[in-house]
């Protein structure tokens, strides 16, 4: 069986999907790991190590392309790519199949495509779990970007020339990246405060030393699905919250934006109105902006600067951190890669459990067909 990773195409997209740690692990299964020479450049992986441990580092995608049985990829592959690649083969990375190409292309192809973030957020599954993985770092990166884009400490200082006072760090959306934030700018010396929708992230956020900021009087209802993801928040809820923001934010320096909810635009949290409330030198950090953002005006890849506020837009935070994003990536596909294949330890082929609850909910396309039940006739298949 061959194992294909070639180089990411997508402008900025500095990770890679397989790390020589993970090659070898496949040439240890008994699969054959073609990787496309410097396709692990931006990550510090060097040719030479993924030649050390067994792969065989080859000059061009198109090679590998039309010989990997198995290709893992971070983003979707390119239309070109895709026509390139061997009939028959699967596909593993994070796809976003609303886009393009989307389920049916893949069908088309007769590629079976797996959506990694489809996985179920259970415990069998965290090893696999490239959103958290991810989101991680992203969250970590978040904050250390946004002093670098602030005029100001972050700790306080006690010094000859008198004191300086912390700053004021307040994090929208205590999921993975939110939570990891909390505890970077901690780290760093700020005042940090949190707000989520979902009443269990107030333990969480007071467990890394932050204040939870909350909407008292009116109830957020529902506001979890079973997987653990926050369900849009009714009006009424929305309209509360964004007095309790508006009121809190005026006294913040810096706002870390991390708020999400599956397969919906972001929640626009902080406004144009907001913005004329923080003093100059304010920097808000819109993780989601690439989902089209929390507050209004951050644009995707840039900095702008809005009533004296500069919003930082940056796209693929996680990719900033490129040698550890993909190590852990390439772990997490490796983990994945467990369910896909089968047989002798040393002679594994391509044989995927298809009742696995794992393999199911990341399934897009099988035997050219679109399988996934968001995607069916009429739900959006492109
Ligand atoms: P996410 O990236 O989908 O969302 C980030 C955060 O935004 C969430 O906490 C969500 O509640 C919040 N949010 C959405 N709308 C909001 C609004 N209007 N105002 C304020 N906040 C809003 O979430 P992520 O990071 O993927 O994690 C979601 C949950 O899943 C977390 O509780 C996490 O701990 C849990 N999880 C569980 C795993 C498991 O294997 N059991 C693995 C990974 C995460």
């Amino acid at each position: 069986m061959k194992v294909g990773c070639i180089r990411e195409c997508r402008t900025g997209e500095t990770r890679v999907a397989v790390s020589p740690e993970t090659a070898g692990k496949f040439c240890a299964l008994g699969a054959e790991v073609l990787v496309e020479s410097g396709a692990g450049g931006e990550s510090l992986f060097p040719d030479e190590a993924y030649a050390k441990v067994g792969a065989s580092v080859l000059g061009s995608a198109p090679e590998i392309l039309t010989q990997a049985d198995l290709l893992l990829k971070v983003r979707a592959p390119e239309e070109k790519e895709l026509r390139t690649m061997k009939k028959g083969a699967a596909l593993v990375g994070i796809l976003e199949p609303n886009g393009t190409p989307g389920p049916r292309a893949y069908a088309e192809a007769n590629i079976t495509a797996f959506a990694m973030e489809f996985a179920p957020r259970i415990t069998r599954a965290q090893s696999m779990d490239v959103l958290s993985s991810q989101a991680n770092l992203a969250g970590y990166k978040a904050v250390l970007e946004a002093s670098t884009h602030y005029p100001r400490m972050f700790p306080m200082m006690m010094t000859a020339a008198g004191a300086i006072a912390p700053a004021r760090v307040f994090v929208m959306g205590v999921g993975v990246a939110g939570l990891q934030a909390i505890a970077t700018a901690k780290r760093l010396g700020a005042i940090v405060s949190a707000t989520d929708v979902r009443a269990a992230t107030k333990e969480q956020v007071e467990s890394l030393g932050a204040t939870f900021v909350t909407v008292e009087d009116v109830d957020a209802g529902d506001s979890e699905t079973e997987g653990g993801y926050a369900k849009e928040a009714s009006e009424e809820y929305r309209r509360a919250q964004e007095k309790v923001v508006r009121e809190h934010i005026a006294k913040q320096d810096i706002v870390i934006t991390a708020a999400f909810v599956p397969g919906r635009p972001a929640p626009k949290l902080v406004t144009r109105e907001m913005l004329s409330s923080m003093r100059d030198g304010s920097v808000i950090m819109d993780l989601a902006v690439e989902q089209g953002g929390n507050c209004e005006g951050s644009q995707a890849g840039e900095v702008v600067v809005e009533q004296g506020v500069k919003l930082v837009g940056l796209r693929n935070m996680a990719g900033r951190l490129p040698a550890d994003a993909s190590a852990l990536y390439a772990r997490n596909l490796f983990a994945f890669s467990g369910l896909l294949l089968q047989g002798e330890e040393g002679a594994k082929v391509f044989a995927p459990d298809w009742e696995d609850e794992i393999v199911q909910a990341t399934l897009l396309t099988r035997d050219g067909a679109v399988v996934h039940p968001n995607f069916q006739t009429g739900k959006g298949a492109a």
